[in-house]
């Protein structure tokens, strides 16, 4: 087989693990023979003249790649090249300057590190430049269909679960209601699993509709059963009771944790602090779990290049790596499945979901 120059980049919000995978893409590729070339800034590296780039040498790619957070590439989570938002305030299509800026690079194929916002956009793109692609699943969000995990999101779990250990000695030695708010855009999966992780008492999530009087009277019944401390994970994109999102200004999610401490408070007397945790989630070394995936998931899609499978994403399903139509893949939203084995399990420890008092519904 010619020896291939294949290009990689990252593109939307970075997470830990970014680094693993081009690791593993360049060592695997390395191996065949290959050249990678990495483009910076995501798609704005090719709008770029000359396009940023930097040839990604096996020999930096040591493990200390696998433990460092971040993208070695940097990304962006704006500036969508179909409607790039251009300094006067006006939208403007650039992707024909994108597919110029990869036409530029002569490259072979195009592995595309993203969520389903940036995989979407690498796809569109790939279809209208005839760019031979292949994604790779990354969110701390986890909410690509198709893959059990996105690289970023088992890392995020864990940050938020230590929170989580940190938090209650501090609610037990105050007999204080902790609310942790946590990321995770309109999924609950970073809320739920760190919530039953860390041992928390109350899991509110986008999902599950929730009440406050069944809040209230689960942080009751701990009380009358002898504790005067409890745990509360609230997700971002958890509404208020009047179904009102809490966005930072025009933008991302954040707030929701201090408008859910505020109303236990009025509705408990309970003394209540909040932590939101925001980025700290996304930053930091990743954890075992995510620098296998990301090593497994980086070595399938040098070798999809190599078998000439295009259009696809890697993806981990049941203890194997696999692959999927990208298209499918950014069509099957993976929210929390309220009926699913995970509610179930907060459910069957007794946590409470705000849809039903006490031991749940
Ligand atoms: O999609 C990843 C994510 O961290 C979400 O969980 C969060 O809502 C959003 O990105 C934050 O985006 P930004 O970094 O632009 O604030």
């Amino acid at each position: 087989m010619a020896a291939k120059r294949i290009g990689i980049l990252t593109s939307g919000g970075d997470c830990a693990g970014l680094n693993a995978v081009i690791r593993a893409v360049v060592l695997r590729a390395a191996a065949l023979g290959w050249t990678v070339v990495g483009i910076r800034q995501g798609t704005h590296g090719l709008l770029v003249r000359p396009p940023l780039v930097t040839t990604l040498e096996p020999g930096a790619c040591g493990a200390e790649m696998l433990r460092r957070g971040g993208t070695v590439l940097g990304t962006t989570n704006h500036g969508d090249p179909f409607d790039y938002p251009m300094p006067d305030g006006s939208r403007c299509d650039r992707s024909a300057e994108v597919i110029e800026g990869w036409r530029m690079l002569g490259l072979d194929a195009l592995i595309g590190v993203g969520g389903d916002g940036s995989l979407a956009i690498l796809r569109r793109l790939a279809r209208q430049g005839d760019i031979p692609l292949v994604g790779v699943p990354k969110t701390i969000d986890n909410d690509i269909g198709l893959t059990e995990s996105a690289i970023g999101y088992q890392t995020a779990v864990a940050v938020a679960t230590e929170a989580l250990d940190r938090l209650q000695p501090t609610a037990a030695s105050h007999n204080r209601v902790m609310v942790l708010e946590v990321m995770g855009r309109d999924a609950g999966h970073i809320a739920l699993a760190s919530g039953i992780a860390g041992g928390a008492d109350v899991i509110l999530i986008p999902e599950i509709p929730y009440d406050f009087a069944a809040v209230t009277a689960h942080l009751r019944s701990i009380e009358a059963a002898g504790r005067s401390f409890a745990l509360v994970v609230v997700a971002e994109a958890v509404l208020t009771d009047e179904g009102r999102p809490v966005r930072q200004g025009a933008g991302s999610y954040g707030g929701i944790g201090h408008y859910v401490a505020g109303r236990i408070h009025a509705l408990t007397g309970a003394e209540t602090r909040v932590t939101v945790l925001g980025h700290v989630q996304r930053g930091g070394a990743p954890t075992a779990g995510d620098r296998l995936l990301a090593s497994a998931l980086g070595v399938r899609a040098v070798e999809l290049i190599a078998q000439g499978r295009f259009d696809r994403m890697v993806a981990w399903v049941n203890r194997q790596v696999g692959d999927v139509p990208i298209l499918q893949a950014i069509e099957h939203y993976q929210a929390v499945d309220p009926d699913g084995a995970i509610v179930a399990t907060a459910r069957g420890l007794g946590i409470c979901l705000g849809d039903a008092p006490g031991l749940g519904a």
